[in-house]
């Protein structure tokens, strides 16, 4: 896959979104100040550094996007009393499930390196200030079944006290949400999915849906 372009609304938000992204260990090579704020280009790993593939954007929402985002929350009483019913809906549907709707999958193939940012991430969403109540974190492991897989994850700091489960064996997913990026039709967050699959399976969480 080529590139995706992602987004976020207040100026000063940007700088925050850049860190968030290296956190989840994307490679910034470039950072183009603008006015409304800085276009940065990622690249997945340092391989693609000089490459086509493997980029993520980050920039400003465009004002013509920002206005429509706000008509639409207007016209739905976001917020309000009044709010239209099937925001509450929307809601509702990302907290059971946040692969429910729009959001960016990132496989790394170290689940230590998972592990140590996510870890690392969740201390952050309650001690630094640039992502102090900016982010909410959901973790999927893998459907029980696998004796090497379900030890390695019980043993894990970070999945060992999990009861969610991926839709799918012999891989974790981890779901941060962050409202430092704007995606959706109302565009108040996004959520970005780091993956882990055990290596040798033939079945797993990125093969095979399993309900
Ligand atoms: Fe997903």
């Amino acid at each position: 896959m080529g590139h995706i372009a992602l987004h976020y609304d207040a100026p000063e938000d940007g700088p925050k979104a850049a860190k968030l992204l290296k956190l989840l260990g994307l490679v910034e090579t470039q950072e183009l100040p603008l006015p409304g704020g800085s276009f940065y280009r990622f690249v997945i790993d340092p391989r693609h550094q000089a490459r086509g593939d493997g980029i993520i954007y980050l920039s400003s929402t465009p004002p013509a996007q920002r206005d429509l985002t706000a008509a639409i929350r207007q016209m739905l009483k976001v917020g309000a009393p009044e709010e239209h019913p099937a925001v509450a809906g929307m809601r509702a549907a990302l907290e059971a499930d946040p692969e429910v709707s729009f959001h960016v999958g990132i496989l790394l193939d170290s689940l230590e390196e998972l592990e140590r940012a996510v870890l690392d991430i969740r201390d952050r969403a309650e001690t630094d200030p640039d992502l102090k109540g900016r982010i909410k974190i959901k973790l999927n492991r893998a459907r029980p079944g696998d004796a090497d897989v379900d030890a390695r994850l019980d043993a894990s700091l970070l999945y060992g006290s999990v009861s969610r489960y991926a839709y799918g064996r012999n891989g974790v997913q981890a779901f941060i949400e962050t409202n430092l990026l704007s995606s959706g039709p109302l565009g108040e967050s996004l959520v970005i999915e780091l993956d882990y699959v055990f290596p040798g399976k033939t079945s797993h969480i990125l093969s095979v849906v399993e309900l």
